[in-house]
């Protein structure tokens, strides 16, 4: 194996990239970059991994969620606080109906860079670039917006310094006190039947709270009750981006992207001798993987192999993303890669992206996601697991704390005509929040029953 460095993805083939028109003005921001601050610390990545090595044994459970894109005109600190609120709702369901701890991770603070499935666009006989999220370049359908802008970077930075500022304010600060667990309500839940069992479960929450301040355990004399730990993470798909963000930890020595706490491979760029495995193997933080259909269990075990040679648990998540009808299926789906990781004795978290196997086109022409196959998706993760005796350790979610209609479906039904009222995804479709909560039950009457 040649030597790593933070460029010797360079020499490698790579996938998915814009062609910047002035490399000179690309090469001036990027030296730019390099001098910025770092957007989190290597201690606090080594800490994610050692909590993802408690989900690899099964003692926790990862809770990995926020925007397909986010994106400079969705740039707000209600955005922000909604998502940050309805992953607290989440992972609080899953922790006390679930009985297991949960590992929290947004898709936030730097989530801008999207892999498309073509290189161009045509409309209205008009062929242009591909939108390819706000860090590169615009989502308007013009020749000037699509124009890959190397400025955008330092921009993509900025909004993600002040969105990690905020999330670390909100996970600290007392937003997220365990006795807040009223104020999480989103002020537009539907009084469906889901938002009653969450207020049923906060306020069982409440005389629980009541019970331990008597015995004198509250927020003061307990961290745990007050503040949470809350973590980043972002597809590492732009690498002149993420290799100048990438530090030498002076604690260890060890290299570090320091733009997130986690970064994923994603299913179009994990090829074995590719760029973007190339970069991943030398950082140390932890890393995720996705594997879509076209996974195959030999190339898994090399790319285990190659992004993992030390076998570190916490290391690597494998993320699933096959689609309700493949995830089970025995020829071509999850449980032949659970085999063979098993066999070769593998330390990994098993996560279940349930979105993007799962995306079709409406009759009236959204990309969107019907609700019953998300939860169709992660029952049968957590079946799999189960029959295999492994553990169903997260979930990777495309959502969001607004109340949008992106996906169909849902207890608070959302239908095909409703898609076009509120439709405000850059990219892919999101779980609003009722339908993120629906799920977030589900799970935790899955986790329930499989470590009963
Ligand atoms: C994504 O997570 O937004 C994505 C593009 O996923 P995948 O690489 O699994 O297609
Ligand atoms: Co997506």
């Amino acid at each position: 194996m040649s030597i790593w460095t933070p460029s010797s993805w360079r020499e490698k083939p790579i996938l998915q990239q814009p062609t910047y028109p002035n490399q000179d003005e690309l090469n001036k921001v990027l030296a730019e970059l390099k001098n910025y601050p770092p957007l989190v610390f290597a201690g606090e990545a080594r800490s994610l991994k050692s909590q993802l090595a408690s989900v690899s044994r099964g003692e926790a459970f990862l809770l990995q969620g926020g925007d397909c894109a986010e994106s400079f005109s969705e740039f707000h600190a209600t955005n922000i606080r909604d998502t940050f609120k309805a992953l607290l709702q989440m992972a609080v369901v899953m922790t006390y109906a679930g009985g297991l701890p949960v590992v929290k991770v947004g898709r936030l603070g730097g989530q801008f860079a999207k892999p498309r499935s073509s290189d161009t666009e045509t409309f209205d006989g008009i062929t242009l670039d591909s939108y390819r999220g706000d860090i590169i370049n615009g989502v308007d359908f013009t020749a000037e917006s699509r124009m890959p802008d190397p400025q955008r970077m330092i921009k993509a930075y900025n909004q993600s310094a002040a969105t990690l500022n905020l999330l670390r304010a909100f996970a600290t600060g007392g937003f997220a006190d365990l006795h807040q667990i009223h104020k999480w309500t989103l002020d537009f839940a539907h009084k469906g039947e889901i938002s009653q069992k969450f207020e049923d479960l906060a306020e069982d929450i409440a005389q629980s709270l009541k019970f331990m301040e008597a015995c004198g355990i509250n927020s003061k004399t307990y961290r745990t009750l007050r503040e949470t730990d809350f973590f980043t993470s972002h597809e590492a798909l732009l690498l002149p981006y993420e290799e100048a963000f990438t530090r030498e930890d002076s604690l260890t020595g060890d290299w570090y992207d320091t733009s997130a706490h986690m970064l994923w491979i994603g299913d179009r760029t994990r090829q074995l001798d590719g760029a973007h495995v190339e970069y991943m193997r030398g950082i140390n933080n932890p890393i995720g993987i996705k594997a879509g259909p076209s996974m195959e269990p030999e190339d898994l075990i090399r790319l285990v192999e190659r992004l993992n040679p030390k076998n570190e648990a916490g290391r690597l998540n494998i993320i699933v993303r096959m689609g309700a009808d493949q995830v089970g299926d025995e020829k071509n789906g999850m449980p032949r890669l659970i085999r063979a990781i098993e066999k070769e004795g593998m330390n990994v978290v098993w996560s279940c992206d349930p979105m993007h196997g799962n995306t079709i086109k409406s009759s009236n022409n959204f990309k969107t996601r019907p609700v019953d196959s998300i939860l169709t998706e992660m029952k049968q993760f957590f079946q799999v697991h189960k029959a295999e005796g492994t553990f169903a350790g997260g979930v990777h979610l495309e959502m969001t704390g607004k109340n949008v209609t992106e996906c169909i479906g849902g207890s608070f039904v959302v239908t095909e005509e409703d898609l076009s009222s509120r439709y405000h995804t850059h990219c892919d479709p999101r779980l609003n929040a009722d339908q993120a909560l629906e799920l977030a039950f589900l799970i935790a009457d899955s986790l329930k029953e499989a470590h009963k």
